[in-house]
């Protein structure tokens, strides 16, 4: 069928030349382009889809072997088939014709079964050559799909739909020159709100346009092939046509009349390419699947990934709890201090990394508690020497508790280091300055700030203003010394962000 369109370009200077293989070649169906000269013939490669050139070798101004030459060292022309034409006792000319890349030569006078027979084997090699070289094209797109896929991959924030979109752009048709792709694609990924969620992609004028499909084509297909990859053709799809397809109806009725199609049909995902500018093979069926399966299989990593997180997270929270058990309830304490040490390190312009881990690792800075007496912790009132010499190792148990693992590394640092102070006069290292590790910077004015407003045994709550009086201003027992600067001027600037993390997640 694709031979019958090819395009043949016949380049002689002698016309008559011309209109014999014009004679033998058109009743074929074959379209037949003329050249008087190379030039021309050069000009005409460059305007008409040609799958053929007959060239005459003994032509003024630029002979066959030259125009031969530039054809096999065109990137675009050179796969095309050059059959030089030369009359029988020249040995030479043929001889010439091979060295400048002809893919066979036709000997004078024309043989019109000669001629057919080479025309058909030439384009069956050229057909066979335009499938390797688009093969090769798809196999560079799918390397270079699954490249970005990975270079991009971000398993918390994974955006089924966004990676869908990016699949559409590798798979459709995007101008008239990839006749080889599919120019509509229906789309089918599950919404949250378990509507039905086709989805129709087209490019029109260069960009992407998805528009919501008003049926589901599931059905008139399941029950054909009950589901996975498989393909049509027009012929195919023409001898259904007495078994009545609603979906092609359907489609037709949207203006989409269907020449062929693949479909990938599972229930986390279905993909109907429709219309190629070709007839489909398996290989477009491998191509989609294979699309679609490194799009599901990403989903599926992030999908458990985001699940260990989430343990991860929960862990951390059940920790934090158990370190409280011992200590006096101070209801959502360690849920607001990540809250006031995410608040301080946006306004630092810390990172969002940053952020996220100290908003959930600051909750376990009193871990080390577990490991003091109940009955000192809840006294109600000052501590001995003895008995405060005891509540400060909780920091050094704490960090012994959290240990050395990559993921703890702040947790760790906050644990052993929430007690320093600024001016080297905390515990249990007394530490000073910069010497104390940031997070623990930040989670020593969230904790003050936090211990403060709630009541404790051996004090009343404050009120926001009393905090912040004492945090800025100093009682003797706190002191602006405690704490960094510049986290204390974030707090002096924010104060009131403080006051409603403590108003939204008190008791
Ligand atoms: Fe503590
Ligand atoms: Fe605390």
């Amino acid at each position: 069928m694709e031979s019958k369109q090819a395009w043949i370009l016949c380049v002689d200077d002698e016309a008559i030349n011309v209109r014999l293989l014009e004679a033998i070649l058109e009743p074929q169906g074959y379209k037949v382009a003329g050249a008087a000269s190379g030039p021309e013939a050069l000009e005409l490669l460059q305007a008409l889809p040609i799958d053929l050139v007959f060239l005459d070798v003994m032509m003024p101004s630029m002979n066959g072997f030259e125009v031969c030459r530039r054809i096999k060292e065109d990137e675009r022309l050179r796969d095309i088939p050059v059959v030089m034409i030369t009359v029988l006792s020249d040995r030479e000319d043929r001889i010439l014709g091979i060295e400048a890349g002809a893919d066979d030569y036709l000997v004078k006078p024309f043989d019109r079964a000669e001629v057919l027979a080479r025309v058909r084997m030439l384009l069956k090699v050229k057909q066979l050559k335009d499938m390797l070289n688009s093969s090769y094209k798809t196999i560079l797109n799918l390397t270079d799909f699954a490249r970005q896929l990975v270079q991009t991959f971000d398993p918390l924030n994974f955006d089924l739909m966004d990676k869908i979109n990016n699949m559409v752009e590798q798979i459709i048709r995007q101008d008239d020159e990839m006749p080889g792709r599919p120019q509509t694609l229906l789309i089918y990924a599950p919404a949250d709100s378990g509507k039905n969620n086709w989805h129709r992609y087209e490019m029109v004028a260069c960009t992407l346009s998805r528009t919501p499909l008003a049926f589901d084509p599931r059905s008139d297909f399941y029950s054909r092939k009950g589901g996975e990859i498989f393909f049509y053709n027009q012929g195919e799809l023409a001898a259904r046509a007495g078994e009545k397809n609603v979906c092609l109806d359907k489609l037709e009725a949207l203006g989409i009349p269907v020449y062929n199609l693949v479909l990938y049909l599972s229930d986390t995902l279905c993909v109907l390419a429709l219309n190629y500018g070709r007839e489909v093979t398996r290989y477009d069926a491998s191509v989609i699947e294979n699309l679609v399966t490194q799009t599901l299989f990403l989903k599926s990593i992030a999908g458990q990934i985001s699940e260990t997180e989430e343990a991860f997270t929960y862990t951390v929270h059940a920790l934090a709890r158990a370190s409280e058990v011992n200590d006096e309830d101070t209801g959502n304490h360690i849920l607001r201090v990540g809250e006031y040490c995410a608040l301080i390190a946006g306004k630092l312009g810390l990172s969002d990394k940053f952020i996220s881990i100290i908003r959930l690792q600051a909750l376990m800075h009193d871990v080390g508690k577990i490991h003091i007496p109940p009955d000192i912790l809840k006294k109600p009132g000052k501590f001995s020497d003895q008995e405060f010499v005891q509540v400060k190792q909780h920091p050094l148990y704490g960090a012994k508790i959290l240990g050395s693992h990559s993921r703890l590394t702040m947790a760790a640092e906050i644990a052993m280091a929430h007690h320093e102070r600024w001016d080297g006069g905390g515990y249990p290292n007394r530490l000073a300055g910069e010497q104390i590790p940031l997070p623990a910077r930040l989670m020593n004015l969230a904790d003050q700030y936090d211990a403060l407003r709630n009541a404790r045994v051996y004090k009343p709550a404050f009120t926001h203003a009393a905090a912040c009086g004492i945090i800025i201003e100093g009682d003797g027992r706190t002191m602006p010394s405690h704490f960094d600067p510049q986290v204390l001027a974030v707090f002096k600037e924010n104060a009131s962000e403080f006051e409603a993390i403590y108003e939204r997640l008190k008791g």
